[in-house]
């Protein structure tokens, strides 16, 4: 049981030393949780005592990516950032993925309506109307800008050359991505052929580094940092029930690891990865699903514990909360924005 919170590999030495010695010589259990749960203990090898570093030992200067004194906290209420301006994106560019319609493009009218430019993307020839024309509308009333351009996300130099050229033509920094481009496939996994089987992957999974990767160069080369959020779906960690979507599932749980994977490696570089999980949500792609299955509605409304599926702006602030500064301390985690379905 201790074991679960060693706080340093001295500490594990010294338990390792604390067993092999007689027991009548061995550190009581309240002197090892003593020495576990104090970070600023570390224990001689040698004996294995306890020894509390002075706090004059941690000398190196505050630059503002370690952790603070204490002091320096108890400060900062009066001048530390209120919330107009964590949820706010004045001066900076997000690039949406998938952005003609459905999740991207509201969420593309949320990054206006909190003070940012936006560049959509998509595989369709023109965003869908007429929302696009409101999204115009919105930008003016913003004072924000929003463009839009064609991509195929699973070509590479297509989707380098795209992004820097928006990083190019953009009036302030690419701070962030809003990955909602994806495709869905149903089948019965024993009759699933892999061509169409594929195709989801390299959308869903392949697409998603693409995009990924690409962003992050950019804010790399910048040395700004940024945030990237990937939509990914409740059906990366649960198999729906009366759907059979071994490839989507498949795709969105690959979605899920990657998120983790890149919020690792790109911490450094001030560069957040997270998902956004939703549940059912009206759109063009679950719309299609119930013109030909509309006996669906009733199975995914009462299967969570709101009882109906949600309407794309309610997956706005979940996407802006992780999009923006308001999660400055956010990475590698997974908003699943689902009525409560996957609580059963
Ligand atoms: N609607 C839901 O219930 C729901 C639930 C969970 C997750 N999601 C996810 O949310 C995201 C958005 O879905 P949506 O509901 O808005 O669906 P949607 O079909 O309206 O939007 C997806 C967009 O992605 C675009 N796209 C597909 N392949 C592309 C490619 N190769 N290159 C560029 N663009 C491409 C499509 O043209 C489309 O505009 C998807 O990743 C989806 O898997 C949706």
């Amino acid at each position: 049981m201790l074991l679960l919170f060693l706080p340093h590999v001295s500490t594990l030495h010294a338990l390792c030393l604390a067993t092999s010695t007689p027991a009548s010589s061995r550190p009581s259990s309240s002197q090892l949780i003593n020495v576990i749960m104090a970070p600023s203990a570390v224990v001689d090898n040698e004996t294995a005592e306890a020894v509390v570093v002075p706090q004059s030992a941690n000398t190196a200067p505050y630059d503002g990516t370690q952790t603070p004194p204490a002091i320096e906290v108890a400060s900062s209420l009066d001048t530390e950032p209120e919330m107009k301006e964590l949820f706010g994106m004045k001066k900076t560019t997000t690039i949406v993925t998938g952005g003609a319609r459905g999740l991207g493009l509201t969420i593309a009218a949320a990054v206006l309506e909190s003070g940012g430019d936006v560049y959509c993307c998509d595989i369709l020839d023109k965003p869908s109307e007429p929302e696009w024309t409101s999204l115009l509308r919105k930008a003016k009333r913003y004072g924000g800008e929003a463009h839009y351009d064609v991509l195929d996300i699973c070509d590479v130099e297509k989707t380098n050359a795209l992004f820097r050229s928006v990083a190019q033509r953009a009036r302030f920094p690419l701070k962030g991505l809003v990955h909602s481009a994806g495709t869905m496939h149903e089948s019965l996994a024993l009759d699933y052929e892999m061509e169409p089987f594929r195709r989801i992957l390299k959308v869903n999974v392949e697409g998603t580094m693409i995009v990924a990767q690409a962003t992050a160069r950019i804010m790399k080369e910048h040395g700004l940092g940024g945030s990237i959020v990937l939509i990914a779906s409740m059906s990366g960690s649960i198999a729906n029930r009366g759907l059979f979507l071994t490839a989507y599932n498949s795709s969105k749980s690959a979605v899920l690891q990657m998120c983790r994977s890149l919020a690792v490696e790109w911490g450094e570089y001030g560069i957040r990865v997270n998902t956004v999980s939703p549940g059912y949500v009206r759109t063009a792609m679950t719309n299609l699903l119930l013109q030909t299955q509309p006996e669906k509605l009733d199975r995914w409304e009462s299967d969570n514990p709101l009882h109906r599926i949600a309407l794309p702006h309610e997956i706005k602030g979940p996407a802006m909360y992780l999009l923006s500064p308001a999660s400055s301390f956010v990475t590698g985690f997974d908003a699943r924005v689902d009525g409560g379905h996957c609580a059963w």
